[in-house]
């Protein structure tokens, strides 16, 4: 790989984080009738897996869990899941896209859909972190009268775990994943 190919894929590697950021300080604009808006909610959850003592990923992966609806909120699972995929492990990966189907439980009836849409997890190596990050941090991270981090206290763990695709890694990264460490 050329110098030039080595500094362009760095610097698209690089700017995952800034993107993913990026798309987390819009959801700011999305109230969707809840009592706060879409930013509070994802930061009030991942201050909520935090001090539940979850690692990096997860405590990540709930800070992102909703920045997909920027884009689509019928889809917003399957975009933020696939954003992360390179860089969270499978069962943070499959927490990410599964969660829409947990949260369901508490209000699929109320739009045609079916609240046991979850039970088609069970038995999988992700269902128990899944039940616990809807149950503790994403159910519960709707109260405007919680503690709120700020979006920047998060930013160096959401820097972290997107600093280098370690669980998609491309032979031509392996070769500059020393640039990373
Ligand atoms: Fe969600
Ligand atoms: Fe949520």
């Amino acid at each position: 790989m050329t110098s030039v190919a080595r500094s362009a894929l760095k610097a698209a590697i690089g700017s995952v984080a800034e993107t993913v950021i990026t798309l987390l300080k819009h959801t700011e604009y999305l109230e969707g009738g809840f009592a706060v808006n879409q930013l509070t909610h994802n930061l009030q959850s991942g201050w909520l897996a935090e001090q539940a003592g979850e690692d990096d990923e997860v405590v990540v992966a709930a800070v992102i869990h909703d920045i997909g609806k920027v884009i689509s909120k019928p889809n917003h699972n399957n975009i933020v899941a696939e954003i992360a995929k390179p860089f969270v492990r499978p069962d943070v990966y499959n927490m990410l896209l599964a969660h829409q189907d947990f949260e369901g439980r508490f209000y699929y009836k109320y739009i045609n859909k079916n609240p046991d849409a979850y039970k088609k997890h069970i038995g999988t190596s992700y269902y128990e972190l899944t039940k616990r990050f809807s149950d503790e941090y994403d159910q519960k991270a709707f109260d405007p009268n919680a503690y709120t981090p700020s979006l920047e206290y998060f930013i160096p763990k959401i820097e972290k775990v997107f600093a280098y695709p370690k669980y998609s890694c491309p032979p031509d990264l392996e070769y500059v994943k020393s640039d990373f460490s």
